[in-house]
């Protein structure tokens, strides 16, 4: 147990009123696997978040609802193309790979960012029997790098994915980060600039667990996830605790208020940090992660106290994410602890 982590927005403990809510909901007896009225109801209610003939489904895990997603749309001879620094890439134990058996086409980035410039080249080869079929772009908002697509970046390749009979997915672990950022709705960020489906994340923003799959307008493919779910085993039998976290998040506006802090901490350690000579951030810092060069020597002190990871040790680039309970007064004391190994 660290008192302050660095790590991962996942390191911290979930939100006074989320947990507030798991307690009210905990009395009584009700039916299992969502089979309520109260289940459908929030998800309809998250659904409508992205627009009239959006389909939501709950879940237990990130990495369940990316893979989820890509099955439901992906044959066993399709691919998937992502950045090389996706999370379905780097960090899901080819779980993609597993469930659909289709191939991911994982690209190098600077930044995490896919473009149809970086894609175009791919799909040029993949003309004949003998390859695996373009289908799917799935892009992270917030990207696993701390960038931003821009609204008109995804319609961009919205636009591009149409054009190649694609489809495009967004892994939004992040995506309240993003919205906050961004200043736009969930709607104008995915389903007004063309996106198929979104993982929607809860729980590295205050949630104790809960992800949401959103189908923007594959109906179809919305019924067939149903079972999908079931055979990934992320259909939770005591759905009520997940359904009233993931309401509780949008109703009392949780995952706002939890991503503008995480979000502001960021940019206050990227503006404190960069007043420190020996110190290069490499990247813009738009919402809650801050990747830096720190010298070599005083990376293993710091560790010591506070958890973070070496993004790359190579470059000794680490990664420092704020979260929605991180302080102005854990910023300082990161800080001061830096400046004073430093001298
Ligand atoms: C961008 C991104 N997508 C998906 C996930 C998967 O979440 P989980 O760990 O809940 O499977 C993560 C978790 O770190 C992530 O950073």
């Amino acid at each position: 147990m660290h008192t302050v982590s660095f790590g991962s927005d996942n390191h911290s403990g979930a939100h006074p009123i989320i947990l507030k809510a798991l307690q009210d909901i905990n009395a009584g007896y009700w039916h299992g696997y969502g089979e309520e009225e109260y289940t459908e109801t929030v998800q309809a209610k998250i659904a409508a978040l992205f627009g009239p003939d959006a389909r939501c489904l709950l879940l237990m895990t990130g990495t369940g609802a990316n893979v989820l997603a890509l099955q439901s749309l992906l044959k066993s001879y399709e691919a998937v193309f992502c950045a090389e620094t996706a999370h379905i890439n780097m960090h899901e134990a080819g779980a993609v790979q597993k469930f659909t058996q289709g191939r991911l086409i994982a690209i190098p980035t600077p930044d995490g960012k896919l473009s149809p410039k970086l894609i175009a080249p791919h799909i040029s080869l993949m003309t004949d029997q003998h390859m695996s079929q373009p289908r799917i772009i799935s892009i992270s908002q917030s990207t696993e790098y701390g960038t931003l697509y821009t609204l008109d970046e995804i319609k961009a390749l919205s636009a591009f994915a149409k054009d190649n009979n694609l489809l495009l997915h967004i892994d939004g672990a992040r995506l309240a980060n993003a919205a906050v950022a961004l200043n736009c709705s969930f709607a104008e960020m995915t389903a007004d600039c063309g996106v198929d489906i979104v993982s929607l994340g809860a729980t590295k923003n205050g949630c104790l667990f809960g992800e949401a799959l959103i189908f923007i307008n594959h109906p179809d493919a919305a019924k067939d996830a149903v079972y999908y779910r079931k055979q990934l085993t992320q259909l939770v039998s005591k759905m009520r605790y997940l359904t009233i976290q993931m309401e509780t998040y949008i109703d009392k506006g949780i995952w706002k208020e939890n991503a503008l802090n995480a979000n502001r901490m960021a940019k206050l350690l990227a503006e404190k940090l960069s007043e420190i000579r020996e110190v290069t951030i490499t990247q813009p810092v738009y919402v809650n992660a801050v990747f830096a060069i720190l010298p070599a020597h005083i990376i293993p002190a710091l560790q010591a106290k506070y958890h973070f990871y070496l993004w790359n040790e190579h470059r000794n680039e680490v990664r420092l994410m704020c979260s929605w309970n991180t302080s102005e007064g854990m910023i300082d004391s990161l800080v001061d602890d830096i400046r004073s190994l430093l001298t």
